[in-house]
């Protein structure tokens, strides 16, 4: 990565404590010039986390946006795309400064990695500057810096749970990953209960509350931190309840804008929250959804509940492409006499990777239930219970902890799995239903393929290309020792350089490419080593002691091998052998 990149990065990993916090309601105007940014600024904006964000986009620079604010007022921040040089960019950005009102920020873009250009843009007032290429998510990460302020450092985190369907143990989860999260994580945690008229919180605990989240949803508007705290039903120190109403005489509809306001308070009390929300699609349900910085999806292993678990997930993950997908729970698996759908190939439908597997026992909750009292609470080291921690470990943390496989090794992996052959058999219709399911990814799978065949191919080449060169270097290796055998015979250059041609010859690929070289040399027994080009000529010079000279042949092949694949996998390269012989 280029040095700039890499200092802002490290300043805004200093800066920016996970989790990335949504951006308030402002306004942004973007001047781009070129597709690139306008792209990432177009998935930028549709991010959870932009929610309530205005984003413009606009082409042109900094002289556009100039032109603009002399007219009209500006918005909250405005972000330029620069091609310009240093020297114009600042005189420009002077010009913008005039025509801006006080309090905008400004947001430059621009392919100069230079240190110094950066802290002069700091200096002049801009609030941030993006190197080209970029990810969406950084751009989501500058316009945060611009807006975070000290009251958000405390925001806590939001974890919504919603069942497949009814029934699957969603709301029994939520309680006791509730309970749980609460005695791992540094910050209290409110549970609140959105089945506002069904709900089982009250039930699970065993509290009896006249109105709960009656009176945080009477006016909304009023709600603040204090009000919520006082609201809440304390149930240890660190875990604080709001069950839904016993009583059917009142109605709620929560409506969508109410759910931004309920969020930012709930948020802004620094509590951990855990959502319970009902098996209903609502706007407001939806809204949660979207807004949750962790979903956990439960779901027995049925069909209609791996049907409305893939529908659910995919719109998930369509609706929060920068977000990992949505964890999943397999709940009550192995009950008795019930055909159910193997938690590996429920997975594989749904279109994810791994799944949370809970089994059926209808004592250890059925008791719980009975008694008011949670799994959790009566049977932590049960199986149950220890899936329950890991959960709450899980979503308790920082959602960045979650490894999200990426490139190569991702589209490998699911290559890999998805074209396995997958053979429902046929007395099950059950099978052949998770196996229609699970057809429905192979279009995904051809998409990934075709991606990652060029990829394959050149690595195929590249393999047999090194299988080749090596081939080649044994054939030199080869030549050099049948020399090497004439050359004990003391018969001259010209004879032992003709025994290693014919040798050569007889290679397809060495014939014509192949230098070959043959020095015979002498040397003095005390001067052995000497080197072929400084050795004196043979009989000539004299050894110590009258001792005769040793006769020597050097000699040596190379050869280019040019590689099958591309020059930019593999360019062309050297091989080359020697050897020395002495003749006895
Ligand atoms: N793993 C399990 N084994 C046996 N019973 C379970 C299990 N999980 C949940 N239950 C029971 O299933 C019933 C429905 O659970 P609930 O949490 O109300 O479902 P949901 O909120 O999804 O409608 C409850 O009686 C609960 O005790
Ligand atoms: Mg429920």
């Amino acid at each position: 990565m280029n040095q700039l990149g890499k200092q802002i990065q490290e300043m805004s990993q200093i800066v920016d404590a996970p989790p990335l916090l949504p951006i308030p309601k402002v306004e942004v105007a973007t001047f781009c010039r070129s597709e690139e940014v306008t792209e990432a600024i177009r998935t930028a904006a549709i991010d959870r986390r932009m929610a309530r964000a205005t984003v413009t986009i606009k082409s042109g620079g900094i002289r556009e946006a100039t032109a603009l604010y002399g007219g009209i007022t500006s918005p909250n921040l405005v972000v330029v795309e620069n091609d310009d040089d240093e020297v114009r960019l600042m005189a420009a950005l002077e010009a913008l400064a005039v025509e801006c009102v006080t309090g905008t920020k400004v947001i430059v873009i621009g392919r100069s990695n230079d240190v110094s250009l950066y802290k002069k843009l700091l200096d002049a007032g801009v609030s941030d500057y993006l190197v080209m290429p970029f990810e969406p998510m950084d751009f989501v990460a500058a316009v945060h810096r611009c807006f975070r302020s000290s009251t958000e450092e405390k925001l806590g985190r939001i974890v919504a749970f919603v069942g497949a369907k009814g029934g699957t143990g969603s709301s029994t989860l939520a309680h006791n990953v509730a309970y749980a999260m609460s005695n791992r994580v540094d910050a209290d945690v409110l549970l609140a209960d959105l089945d506002l008229q069904s709900g089982t919180l009250g039930l699970n605990f065993d509290i009896e509350v006249a109105n709960g989240m009656l009176d945080v949803l009477e006016s909304p508007d009023r709600l603040d931190d204090v009000l919520l705290r006082r609201l809440a039903v304390t149930y240890t120190d660190r875990l604080h309840l709001l069950p839904a109403t016993t009583d059917f005489n009142k109605f709620f509809s929560l409506r969508e804008d109410n759910v931004d306001h309920l969020l930012e308070v709930a948020r802004s009390s620094s509590w951990h929250i855990v959502l319970d929300v009902p098996h209903i699609w609502t706007q407001w349900t939806r809204k949660i959804l979207l807004e949750a910085d962790e979903i956990v999806i439960t779901a027995t292993p049925d069909l209609a509940s791996m049907r409305n678990a893939k529908n659910l997930i995919d719109f998930l993950k369509k609706a929060r492409p920068n977000d990992p997908p949505p964890r999943l729970v397999l709940n009550k698996l192995g009950t008795a006499k019930l055909p159910e759908i193997k938690p590996k190939d429920f997975v594989a439908a749904v279109g994810l990777q791994e799944s949370v597997s809970i089994a059926f026992n209808p004592h250890l909750f059925g008791a719980a239930a009975n008694n008011g009292k949670l799994v959790i609470e009566r049977a932590p080291t049960s199986e149950a219970g220890r899936a329950i921690v890991a959960l709450a470990w899980r979503v308790g943390g920082t959602r960045e902890r979650r490894t999200h496989q990426k490139g190569l090794k991702a589209l490998l992996r699911n290559v890999f799995k998805r074209t396995k052959p997958t053979k429902p058999k046929a007395s099950s219709a059950l099978r052949k239903k998770v196996g229609e399911f699970k057809a429905s990814e192979t279009g995904a799978s051809a998409v990934e393929f075709a991606l990652i065949a060029p990829v394959l191919a050149l690595a195929l080449v590249a393999m047999a290309d090194l299988g080749f060169a090596i081939y080649e270097r044994m054939t030199l290796d080869h030549a050099l020792r049948a020399g090497a055998q004439a050359a004990m015979a003391d018969p001259g250059a010209t004879q032992v350089y003709k025994v290693m041609q014919s040798t050569l010859a007889k290679s397809a690929n060495l014939a014509n490419t192949t230098v070959a070289a043959v020095t015979r040399y002498c040397a003095c027994p005390e001067n052995a080593d000497v080197k072929p080009e400084a050795a004196p000529e043979c009989g000539k010079t004299p050894c110590a002691n009258s001792a005769p000279e040793l006769i020597f042949y050097r000699l040596d092949a190379a050869t280019l091998y040019r590689p099958m694949s591309a020059p930019e996998v593999l360019p062309d390269f050297d091989l080359n052998s020697s050897i020395q012989v002495e003749v006895r």
